[in-house]
């Protein structure tokens, strides 16, 4: 191999790597957060929520009980309308204040016992890895407005 190859080689790497390290804010993701959220979404979320994220059918109509079906995680839902750090907050908690008035009966189970944050964290990164680019923006852009 010539010698001055090298340099560039080097050069390439670190530009690849820089490149790597922007596209994580814009939409990539580390792998094993995304294999691992993907299973717990699997095993914990999609019996309400939809194995495809779609939500419980009529998700915005009260049931006859009041309480308020599953909605999805997918791009249709209001899920991107709400901070990484809100989303953590109510599946740690579930529907209790801040996030819902007092009192409020909710399906949504608190998993703060069962899932560590680290679980809770990869669980909404993979949520947050399926919506489309222009989601990304909207939400980046509404939290820009309110702060
Ligand atoms: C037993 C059914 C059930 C399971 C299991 C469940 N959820 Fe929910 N979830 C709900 C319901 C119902 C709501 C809507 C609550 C309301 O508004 O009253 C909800 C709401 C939410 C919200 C708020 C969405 C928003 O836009 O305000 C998040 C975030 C959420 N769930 C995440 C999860 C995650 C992540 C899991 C798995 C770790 C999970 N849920 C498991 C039923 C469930």
């Amino acid at each position: 191999m010539k010698l001055p190859e090298r340099p560039l080689f080097w050069g390439l790497l670190a530009a690849a790597g820089l490149l790597s390290a922007c596209g994580q804010s814009a939409g990539k993701y580390n792998a094993i957060d995304l294999l691992e959220g993907e299973a717990i979404y699997k095993a914990e979320c999609a019996r309400c929520h939809g194995a495809k994220l779609e939500g419980e059918p009529n998700w915005r109509q009260p049931r006859p009980d009041g309480k308020l079906p599953a909605p999805p995680h997918d791009a249709s839902g209001t899920s991107w309308r709400h901070t990484h750090e809100e989303l953590a907050a109510i599946v740690k908690h579930g529907m209790v204040p801040p996030h819902a008035p007092a009192g409020y009966v909710s399906d949504m189970p608190a998993f703060g016992r069962k899932m560590t944050a680290e679980q809770v964290r990869r669980v909404l990164t993979y949520i947050e890895s399926t919506w489309p680019p222009e989601i990304h923006a909207q939400r980046a852009a509404l939290f820009k407005t309110q702060r």
